[in-house]
């Protein structure tokens, strides 16, 4: 049986990594990279440090707008899956090039398995949003990560293929554990001492995009100081733009964007985690570092109903006060599964195609 998967971006790369070497002990995989993430430290990184097999086919889209990235993937998506013949297509997550995947293989009649599926904000002004809605609208199998996603999935009326698996982004930091936890150059090489700093990450169109979002972001991260902030290429793009980068650079520690295993080590030993990233906010449960999400709104609800995630927008009073006053109660559960769903994905894939 050949299975076709179709990436484009980190988090992407992230949550295959432990699937794909799943898949490879009963079936052929083929692996489209769509090119949506391109610089090494968003892309290649990540092929290289976990061992995921080099794609097959480089789709080489690059940036731009959603309707030209979606189709300029689309147009190249479906002479490849005339070509191969999968049996099913394989997305995650909510990016363009997950939708990209699902929109491609659904018109050409292939079954499309979606992995994360089910998660909802809510809010229609986020592009993944979009992404995720459509995706699960048109997918055959949806591997659920949580119970609240299975019921988000049956508000909509979709119970067909519906199944619990657990989130496979434990797998992936089960997978790494051993070898984060004696990986503390990261820490070393940034003059950064265990639980001596927080960790930060923003990237979301919503914060980046706008100056007043963006100039509250960079107030409330100068007046806390004590910040390593892992620079997403767009929000170095638009704090350039806006003349945010130097103040910024004053207060903060700004360092590249780093590898999986940088990032968890950073995750681990931080006091606490800011951060607009959905995939930052799950890590941060999992490794019980409390969570200051910088959005209204986060499609991991269970996070914030456990008392380990708050929200608060982009509001410079809001973030420095949680900050301050920000100490989860109660020990995190373990809402995410067990770290083997990417062993319930494989028996899954492979009773509904046999
Ligand atoms: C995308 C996803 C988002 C995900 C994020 C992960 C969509 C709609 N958004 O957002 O859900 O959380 O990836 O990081 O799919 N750029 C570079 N180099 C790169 C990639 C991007 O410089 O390798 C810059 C470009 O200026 C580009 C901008 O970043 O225009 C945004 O990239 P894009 O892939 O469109 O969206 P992300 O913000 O990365
Ligand atoms: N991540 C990383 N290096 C970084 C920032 C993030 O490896 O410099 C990882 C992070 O640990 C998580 C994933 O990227 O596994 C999250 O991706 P991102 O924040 O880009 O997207 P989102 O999850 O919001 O879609």
């Amino acid at each position: 049986m050949k299975v076709l998967t179709v990436v484009g971006a980190r988090p992407n790369f992230i949550k295959m990594a432990p699937v794909s070497r799943e898949l490879q002990k009963s079936m052929t995989e083929v692996i489209v990279h769509t090119g949506q993430h391109y610089d090494y430290e968003l892309d290649k990184i990540f092929f290289d440090e976990l061992q995921i097999p080099a794609p097959e086919y480089h789709l080489g889209v690059g940036s731009g707008s959603h309707g030209y990235q979606t189709g300029e993937m689309l147009k190249k998506i479906d002479g490849i899956i005339a070509h191969e013949k999968p049996d099913i297509v394989l997305v995650y997550g909510d990016t363009n090039s997950t939708f990209a995947g699902a929109l491609g293989a659904a018109k050409m009649h292939v079954p499309v398995a979606h992995i994360e599926a089910g998660l909802r904000s809510f809010d229609r002004r986020m592009p993944e949003e979009i992404n995720r809605v459509l995706t699960d609208h048109i997918s055959d199998l949806l591997f659920c990560p949580t119970q609240a996603a299975v019921r988000h999935l049956a508000a909509e009326g979709i119970t067909e293929g519906v199944h619990l698996t657990g989130d496979v982004s434990v797998d992936a930091m089960k997978a790494v554990a051993e070898i984060a936890e004696k990986r503390t150059d990261v820490l070393a090489d940034n003059g950064l001492s265990k639980k001596g700093y927080s960790l930060a990450t923003v990237h979301r169109a919503e914060n980046t995009d706008s100056y007043l979002n963006l100039s509250n972001i960079v107030d409330a991260f100068s007046e806390i100081g004590d910040v390593v902030l892992p620079v997403h290429p767009r929000t170095e793009k638009y704090l350039k733009k806006f003349n945010l980068w130097d103040q910024l650079a004053d207060h903060v520690k700004i360092i590249r964007p780093v590898g999986y295993l940088d990032m968890i080590t950073l995750e681990k030993n931080a006091r606490m985690i800011l951060t607009d990233s959905g995939g930052v906010q799950k890590e941060a449960y999992i490794l019980n570092i409390p969570c200051i999400t910088l959005r209204e709104n986060t499609e991991w609800v269970e996070t914030v109903a456990d008392g380990w995630n708050v929200l608060v927008g982009s509001d410079k009073d809001r973030i420095v006060g949680m900050y301050r006053d920000f100490r989860p109660a109660s020990s995190p559960k373990n809402v995410f599964g067990d770290g083997n769903a990417r062993t319930r994905i494989r028996e899954i894939i492979e009773e509904y195609s046999a």
